[in-house]
């Protein structure tokens, strides 16, 4: 189908505003590993999407799919072996608090839970967000969005400013007397919880801070703000939507952080495009929400959401993923750090295993946003044959995370491309 007929029909079908990459969309059609093909059998290397983390296209686990499709597919409220199995072995990969889950169909669902989970257990409704957090789209999970940047701060929803050690909220301090300037903003967040009288139900937090741009935290932050929380009586939520699964190098973003939640959502590359997600917590946070709630939700919990789950774990395992998570991640980061020095307008390189960024500056010294040139790079890429966009609190990063499954010639291919867009555009 012609693109730009297709872009018409789209357009009222779907309504002008429903977002597409690139100044030039791209149609695509297919798609196998860490590749996808356009309407021209052109191929492009897939450095954007974690949905489908162990490839697009995986035959394990559409035939996992298939199978269960074909042989069972029911709501929760029957027992069913490979829903528990699922489960027992999600718990069997966290730290030992998270035992048990309610599962649901995406990321936004299991925030949502986990917001109302923290609320019931301590009988407090304040919750804590960063300040360039995004964490779902409901009217509940959609109020932790840019809190304080975009959206103003509520009497429910405080934010504090994200760590970061590229822009920090005050220059010239060592890494811990840093942590402690920011460690300073949750305290006072929390005293005015604790004010008003709302109290502190938690904290919600991306355990490494996706959203915001993959910040460098300084020294222990995530370890000391999750004692400070703890120690005022609330609650750690760890968004794992974009940090878990492998993305990191380690199974879950808090290991990659240092810090033990108390309840854990998960979402997004859960059933490699299969709409699976899932609140963690202990079996009494989790029992409490239950006998309050009555929580039900159609599509989750079901045969199908565990037998795609299920697969995909083999498939991480079974392939060794997280040892290619860090052999390839630490591949492409030491090319791009490469690729940036002495380019005055790529300012840091940073990230953890398949999750790399680089910030697009005006110049090194100020370090100041250049979003214009941000959005120009995944352009320039994209015609290369490369699929990035751009992200972060300041749309300045071109966001690198691929499927798992990449391999070293799709390291080195986008590396190459790499180059050639930093000449064009930066150059
Ligand atoms: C960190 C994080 N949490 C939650 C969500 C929401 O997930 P979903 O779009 O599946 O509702 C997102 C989506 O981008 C996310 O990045």
């Amino acid at each position: 189908m012609d693109s730009t007929r297709l872009l018409r029909r789209r357009e009222k079908s779907l309504g002008v505003g429903a977002e597409l990459f690139y100044s030039q969309p791209i149609q695509l059609v297919r798609g196998q590993g860490a590749h996808v093909f356009d309407e021209t059998g052109r191929r492009y290397v897939d450095f954007y999407n974690n949905v489908p983390a162990v490839g697009h296209g995986n035959a394990y686990v559409a035939d996992a799919i298939s199978l269960q499709q074909r042989t069972l597919n029911v709501n929760s409220r029957y027992l069913h072996e490979g829903v528990v199995a699922y489960a027992e072995r999600l718990a069997a990969l966290h730290c030992p608090n998270i035992e048990s889950f309610i599962f649901s169909c995406s990321g936004t669902e299991a925030n949502d839970v986990a917001i109302q989970m923290a609320r019931m257990a301590t009988g407090k409704r304040g919750v804590l967000c960063s300040n360039a957090a995004y964490h779902g789209n409901s009217d509940l999970v959609g109020r932790f969005t840019n809190v304080g940047r975009t959206q103003p701060e509520s009497e429910e929803v405080r934010s504090f400013p994200f760590p970061d050690l590229y822009r920090p909220i005050t220059v010239g301090l060592g890494e811990e007397e840093l942590a402690d300037a920011y460690l300073e903003t949750i305290r006072k967040a929390i005293a005015r919880f604790e004010t008003s009288g709302v109290g502190l139900a938690g904290m919600l937090v991306c355990s490494i801070f996706a959203n915001e741009g993959m910040p460098n935290l300084p020294g222990h932050f995530m370890a000391r703000a999750a004692a400070m929380v703890r120690d005022a009586g609330g609650l750690v939520i760890a968004d794992e939507v974009q940090a878990g699964f492998g993305r990191t190098g380690h199974w879950w973003g808090y290991e990659a952080t240092g810090f033990q939640p108390d309840i854990v959502t998960l979402g997004k590359p859960m059933g490699n495009g299969v709409p699976v997600s899932a609140t963690g917590a202990s079996r009494g946070l989790i029992e409490r929400f239950r006998s309050k709630t009555d929580h039900f939700n159609t599509f989750a919990s079901s045969p199908l959401q565990a037998a795609a789950g299920m697969a995909v774990l083999d498939v991480i395992e079974r392939d060794e993923l997280l040892d290619n998570v860090r052999r390839i991640g630490r591949f492409l980061k030491d090319g791009l750090d490469q690729l940036v020095v002495g380019n005055q307008h790529l300012g840091d390189v940073r990230g953890r295993g398949l999750f790399l960024v680089v910030e697009v500056v005006t110049d090194r010294e100020s370090r100041t946003p250049d979003p214009g040139r941000a959005a120009a790079m995944p352009d320039r890429l994209k015609e290369l044959g490369v699929l990035t966009a751009p992200a972060g609190a300041y749309k300045t990063l071109v966001k690198v995370r691929p499927p798992l499954v990449l391999t070293t010639d799709d390291a080195a291919s986008f590396l190459k491309a790499f180059e050639v867009a930093r000449n064009d555009v930066c150059g």
